[in-house]
């Protein structure tokens, strides 16, 4: 049987730790591309002989040559700036447009039928750019946002509570930026609402942390930002639309204001939750909001938009 095929733009901190636990869950061949390609070659290898101890049978190559990228299943984004301490993903706005503009033209090319996962910060915006420079329907263009944030915020519950992250379900709406929107009255322990486990002082400063939680690693390790829980995030995406699981995840899709009524936004990409299968978006998810979440989803989807404004695409 034909493996399908991933590819990963970026061969850095995300890119190489999401080639590991795809070949580790035999998902897909992975070709791994990087504009140094060496660094692509020698961690593709690198993983390749860590194969007969872990016992997976997927193939990674590492290139820098688009060429071997050709009719790819799935081509995940990474590759960009990441932030420094002091930074907001937003400052990256230009330079990243730029790098996502030209690997959206090559995926064009090369992988015309492929899903795509935009990881690149500010991760609506350039989900956006991705979407606008491929042409790909809109069903197929996905950016990784609400899986990391919920993933952040469904740990610190777990921290904080002392229950498994095995039972908390978390969710988070809105733009991946710091005026995200995580949902307590979505967010459960086995089905029981969060808050009849944490006070409203608790749980708000988990929202805190959650909003913060990229920036907090990016403070922590100084030269970059978080890769393995974005990694996990991703994985989790892939396995979903190539294994037609139909989960539920919060990603940023493109809104067209079919849904307006619930969301109001339209014209841009923004994280909501949706049921992510072999068709990719297959459903978006409606939810009624309480008028706080509200007002937090509308500042959310306006920092969003003002971003977009700047592009001119
Ligand atoms: C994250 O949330 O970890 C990423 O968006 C990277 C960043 O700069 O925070």
């Amino acid at each position: 049987m034909d493996r399908k095929k991933i590819t990963i733009v970026g061969a850095g901190n995300i890119g190489s730790t999401l080639a590991l636990l795809l070949a580790r869950r035999e998902t897909a061949d992975i070709t791994l591309i990087d504009i140094n390609e060496g660094i692509a070659k020698g961690k593709a290898l690198d993983i390749m002989e860590a194969s007969p101890i872990l016992g997976f049978n997927a193939h990674v190559v590492g290139t820098g040559n688009y060429e071997d990228t050709a009719n790819s299943d799935v081509v995940v984004i990474t590759a960009g700036f990441p932030r420094k301490p002091g930074m907001s993903r937003d400052d990256l706005l230009f330079k990243n447009f730029e790098v996502v503009k030209s690997v959206s033209e090559q995926i064009k090319k090369y992988s015309p039928n492929a899903f795509v996962i935009v990881v690149t910060n500010p991760l609506d915006v350039m989900t956006y750019t991705a979407l606008k420079v491929t042409g790909f329907p809109k069903e197929k263009v996905l950016g990784m946002a609400g899986a990391l944030d919920a993933a952040r915020f469904a740990y610190f519950i777990s921290e904080k509570t002392k229950i498994s992250v095995e039972n908390i379900r978390a969710f988070v709406i809105g733009g991946h930026g710091d005026d995200m929107v995580p949902l307590k009255n979505y967010t459960t322990i086995s089905g029981v609402p969060v808050t009849k486990f944490l006070s409203e002082e608790e749980l708000n400063k988990i929202i805190e942390r959650t909003r913060f939680g990229g920036g907090e690693i990016v403070q922590l390790l100084k030269t970059g930002s978080a890769f393995y829980a974005p990694a996990a995030a991703i994985l989790e995406m892939v396995i979903s639309i190539l294994w037609n699981k139909r989960k539920i995840i919060p990603c940023s899709v493109y809104l067209d204001g079919e849904i307006g009524e619930y969301y109001g936004a339209s014209g841009l990409c923004v994280g909501v939750p949706i049921v992510l299968g072999r068709n990719g978006v297959e459903e978006i998810i409606k939810l009624d909001l309480s008028e706080e979440e509200w007002q937090q989803w509308k500042k959310s989807v306006e920092s969003v938009k003002r971003l977009v404004e700047k592009l001119h695409l």
